[in-house]
Formats: C-alpha cells, structure tokens, sequence
C-alpha cells in the first residue's frame, strides 16, 4: 500500500470550483443505467463521491483511497450506501463487482497503467462502465520548474507521477481496446483555467504535485523549495494578473459488453 500521506484536503480544496470541470465532464460521459453500484477510486475526500452517487441513481457507492488524512474527511459523506475504504488502487480489484468503476484525477498516481486498468476492467460487471481522468501537463513549465528546482535540492528527487505514469490518448485507446471493451470515447481536453495572477499556480501546484516534496524536504525544507520555485516559475512564465492556465487532461470512457 502506498504509505505516502502528504495530502492535504485544505490546500488541493483551494481550486476546488476549477478541479470540479474535468470532473462534471468525466462523470457525464456515464451511460444512465438504473440503480447502478458504483466506485470512485482515488475518492480524496469523499465530496464529489457522494454527489457523483447521487447524479447517478446509485445504489451504493465505494469510495477508495490510500489517504488516511483524506479517508477521514470522507467519512463525514458515509451512509448506509455509501462506504469509504482505505486500499492502494494500483493492486484494488473486486472481480466483476461494479457497474461504475470511475477515477477522477488519480490514476496519474499508480505505475503501470496497463495493468492497473486490466484490474479495474476485471471489476466491472457485464455491460459495465469505466471512466477516468488523468492531467497530462508534465510538459507545462509548472510542473518542469518543480523538477529541476528538486533536482537542486534533493540528490534523489521523488519523480512526478505525472511524467513518469501517465501515457498518450492513442495508447489508452489500445489499451481499452485490447480489455475486450466494445465502445470506448478517448480525448485529450485543454481545460483554461483563469487565475488571478501567475502565483496563484504556485497555490494550485502545492495541492497536487509539489505535495511529493514535503516528506523529502521536511517543513522548513519545503518552504525553502516553494520560494524558490515561485521565483523560477514568474520568471520564465511571467508576473501576470489575471494569468491562464492551460492543462491538458485525458478523459476516457469504454463499456463492456
Ligand atoms: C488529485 S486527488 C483526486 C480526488 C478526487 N478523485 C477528486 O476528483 O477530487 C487524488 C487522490 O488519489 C489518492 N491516491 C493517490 N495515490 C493513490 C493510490 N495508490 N491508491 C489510492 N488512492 C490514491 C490521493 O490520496 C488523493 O486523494
């Protein structure tokens, strides 16, 4: 199980209005179904699981998480039919379990993506429906300034998940193809976000991947990175208010027959 626990539902809540766009989009791209048992890996906490639940008829939900800070927070979400479970998503798998297997935003976080979605596909039900959403910005100066500013500050820097995990719509689509899916819908989407100023990235990265360095740097050491990166980030990217920020997502969509 993956022992990282560096998240912080205060901080990545920060952009929460921002974050919840790819979500809506991924979750209507769900067939209606009726009374559906859905499961939302990588639930961080348990908000947007508990709605998803509801714009969908669930007749239960499963939220899974490998963040004890965020299952906590989920459990203020949990009922009857609703249930929040703390598993590493890159080994879960309950065999033809669900007729909803959604991640949004956290698939990005577990290595070898074809194996993992092989699992997740092997949960669903006949006629069940995948659906995932994974950022693909590795390439955005944000997230390649806080690679080389760890790289001075740390001889082993953790890497970004991002870069390392995350693979090219045309080869998700092979993929789905290739788990015996017989409807797929795979896009690339550029969501443009509009900040007020260029560092309020800086804001929106510490709730996502800068959230790798604190348990390398340490409270002081992390502070230290952040000033640094900011510095580096309006100096290539530019001071500006307001300042669009343009990230790249996958959205996917396949269903069994
Ligand atoms: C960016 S947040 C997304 C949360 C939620 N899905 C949403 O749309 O707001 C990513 C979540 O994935 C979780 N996560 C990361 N790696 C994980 C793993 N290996 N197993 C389970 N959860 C994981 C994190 O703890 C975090 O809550």
């Amino acid at each position: 199980m993956t022992t990282f626990d560096g998240w912080d539902p205060t901080q990545y809540n920060r952009f929460a209005q921002q974050r919840e766009q790819p979500f809506w989009d991924l979750a209507n791209l769900i067939h209606e179904v009726p009374g559906p048992r859905v499961v939302d890996l990588g639930c961080g906490d348990g908000r947007l699981t508990a709605l998803l639940g509801a714009q969908l008829h669930a007749s239960s939900v499963a939220g899974i998480d490998s963040s004890l800070a965020m299952i906590n927070a989920a459990a203020a979400h949990a009922n009857g039919s609703t249930q929040f479970v703390l598993a590493d998503i890159g080994t879960w798998q309950e065999p033809s379990s669900y007729d909803v297997v959604f991640a949004n935003a956290s698939l990005q976080w577990v290595p070898d993506h074809p194996s993992a979605l092989a699992k997740w596909a092997d949960s669903l039900r006949d006629g069940g429906q995948l659906a995932v959403q994974v950022p693909a910005n590795a390439d955005h100066p944000s997230h390649v300034i806080a690679a080389t500013v760890a790289a001075e500050m740390l001889s082993d820097p953790p890497p970004d998940a991002v870069a390392e995990n995350v693979l090219t719509p045309e080869r998700y689509a092979t993929i789905l193809d290739g788990l015996g899916f017989v409807e797929q819908h795979v896009r690339l989407q550029v969501y443009a976000h509009r900040l007020a100023s260029t560092s309020e990235v800086v804001e929106w990265v510490k709730g996502t991947t800068l959230t790798r360095f604190k348990q390398a740097l340490g409270e002081a050491g992390f502070e230290q990175f952040v000033e640094r990166y900011r510095a580096r980030l309006l100096d290539e990217v530019g001071d500006q208010a307001p300042y669009l920020y343009p990230f790249k997502r996958i959205l996917m969509w396949a269903r069994r027959s």
